[in-house]
C-alpha cells in the first residue's frame, strides 16, 4: 500500500499570511521543504491540488516540487482546458481529476464522470499521451466506476469522505459501497486508490476494502505535524497503513 502525502495545507497556511507577498524574504512555510520532509518520512508520492483560482498551491510550487523532489508527483486538478495546458507543461507522474465547481460534483462529492464522458475522454487521452497516468476521484458508485473505465482512465480514487464522516450503520453501508466499487474497478482493470478524511482512527475499517494500492492523505498528517513535525507524522502514517492486509 502506497502513501501519497497531500501537502496542500502547507500552501493554505502560507497564503493565509503571504498571498499578496509571495516573494517576500519572510514567506513561510515552504511547500518545497514540506515535500522534502514528507520524502524523508517515507512518502511514496507527493500530492498537490493546483486550483483554477490558485487560492492555495501556485504553479511555481508544483514546478519546484516536480524539479527538486525525487518522488512521483500527483497533480489534482479540475477538468478544464486551462488546467490541461498547465498539466501538459508540468508532466506530473499522475493526474487526479477532481471536482471544483458545484455542477461537476455527484451527490456525495466525487467527480461526475457518468454523463460527461464526451468531455472527459479527450482530456484523459491527452494527459496519458503526455506521460501522466490519470485517476478519477469518484464516489464509490458502480456507474462512476464503469464510466471511468470507459473513458480510458488508468486509475480511480474512491472518495472516502462519507465513510470518514459517518459512524455505525451508515459507516457500514458506506464501507459496503467502497468494497463493491473497489471490486468492480479491479475487475475492469483499474488501479484503485482511496482518499479524503482518512485517519489512523478509521484505517482499520478500510482493511475490509480490497485491492487498494494507494491512500492519499493530507489533513490528518498536517494536523499531526503541528505536534511532532512532518517527517514523524508521515512515518507514523506509513507504519499505520502497513497493517493493510490485501
Ligand atoms: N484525495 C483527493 C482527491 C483530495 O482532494 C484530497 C483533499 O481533500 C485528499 C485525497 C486528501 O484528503 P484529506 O486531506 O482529508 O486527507
Amino acid at each position: 500500500m502506497h502513501l501519497g502525502v497531500n501537502i496542500d495545507h502547507v500552501a493554505t497556511l502560507r497564503q493565509a499570511r503571504y498571498a499578496t507577498m509571495l516573494d517576500s524574504h519572510n514567506t513561510e512555510p515552504s511547500v518545497l521543504a514540506a515535500a522534502r520532509a514528507a520524502l524523508e518520512g517515507g512518502a511514496d508520492s507527493i500530492t498537490l491540488h493546483v486550483r483554477e483560482d490558485r487560492r492555495h498551491m501556485q504553479d511555481a510550487d508544483a514546478l519546484a516540487v516536480r524539479r527538486e523532489i525525487p518522488l512521483p508527483l500527483n497533480l489534482e486538478m479540475g477538468a478544464t482546458a486551462a488546467m490541461l495546458e498547465f498539466a501538459l507543461q508540468l508532466k506530473p507522474d499522475y493526474v487526479c481529476l477532481v471536482p471544483e465547481r458545484r455542477e461537476e460534483i455527484t451527490t456525495e462529492g466525487g467527480l461526475s464522470v457518468a454523463g460527461h464522458e464526451a468531455e472527459l475522454r479527450p482530456l484523459v487521452a491527452a494527459l496519458q499521451a503526455n506521460g501522466s497516468k490519470v485517476s478519477m476521484f469518484i464516489d464509490p458508485d458502480s456507474e462512476q466506476v464503469r464510466a471511468s473505465a470507459a473513458i480510458g482512465a488508468a486509475m480511480i480514487e474512491l472518495h472516502t469522505g462519507r465513510f470518514a464522516n459517518t459512524l455505525g450503520e451508515e459507516r457500514k453501508a458506506e464501507t459496503a459501497r467502497l468494497i463493491a466499487a473497489a471490486e468492480l474497478g479491479h475487475s475492469l482493470g483499474l488501479e484503485v486508490h482511496a482518499g479524503h478524511g482518512i485517519q489512523v482512527s478509521n484505517l482499520a475499517e478500510l482493511n475490509d476494502v480490497p485491492h487498494l494500492t494507494e491512500l492519499n492523505i493530507g489533513h490528518t498528517i498536517i494536523s499531526r505535524a503541528i505536534f511532532v513535525g512532518l517527517t514523524a507524522a508521515v512515518q507514523e502514517m506509513k507504519s499505520a497503513i502497513a497493517q493493510y492486509k490485501w
